[in-house]
């Protein structure tokens, strides 16, 4: 089966909405250190931009590779760890850097063990959100763009691992041929 991408969302608008989050995470954190998690691989562009985007000075980065299946060093659930974070989480105020939020069952996994380990606080920040695929409630505290359940690529979304590296966010459609 064949199919074409269609542009959904500019890298202007992406850039716009980042900047935005970018200062209401600022004021929100107020000076205080932030580290910032990503869950490889898809959200590591969104993190790149939005880490550029964030005018406080302490600011910290760190990533985790999970898998919903195969042998990993922790498991809590389903959901494997296979790469764990490098720096000790507790008393640290969290920020789980997403590209999107779907049904919401990796991630509502990723915070009970992130929460888990003594964090002073966690917040989560999605780039998109497809609230009608969620069949598992995870506390969203920064959006980018709520999007309708289709498939999408780019900007770091894949589709078998292909168009992570569009620059712009791109709907799927599939053709006959
Ligand atoms: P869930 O919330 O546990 O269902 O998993 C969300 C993950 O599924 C995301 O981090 C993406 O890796 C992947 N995903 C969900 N929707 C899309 C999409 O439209 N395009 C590309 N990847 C997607
Ligand atoms: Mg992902």
């Amino acid at each position: 089966m064949g199919y074409t991408i269609t542009p959904y969302i500019t890298e202007q608008e992406i850039r716009t909405r980042t900047k935005e989050l970018a200062e209401q995470i600022k004021k929100d954190y107020e000076g205080n250190p932030i580290l910032l998690i990503s869950i490889l691989k898809g959200a590591v562009v969104f993190l790149t931009d939005l880490m550029r985007a964030l005018e406080t000075e302490d600011v910290t980065i760190d990533f985790m590779v999970v898998s919903s299946y195969g042998h990993g060093t922790e498991s809590n659930g389903h959901v494997k760890i296979t790469k764990d974070l490098s720096v000790d989480i507790a008393g640290k105020d969290v920020l789980i850097v997403e590209d999107i939020l779907d049904s919401g069952n990796t991630l509502s996994t990723i915070i009970e063990i992130l929460r888990g380990r003594g964090v002073n606080s966690l917040r989560i920040c999605s780039l998109l959100d497809k609230p009608s695929r969620r069949t598992t409630v995870v506390p969203l505290e920064y959006t980018g763009f709520v999007i309708p359940d289709k498939f999408v690529v780019g900007y770091g979304l894949d589709y078998s691992e292909k168009h992570r590296n569009l620059p712009y966010i791109g709907v799927v459609e599939f053709t006959e041929n």
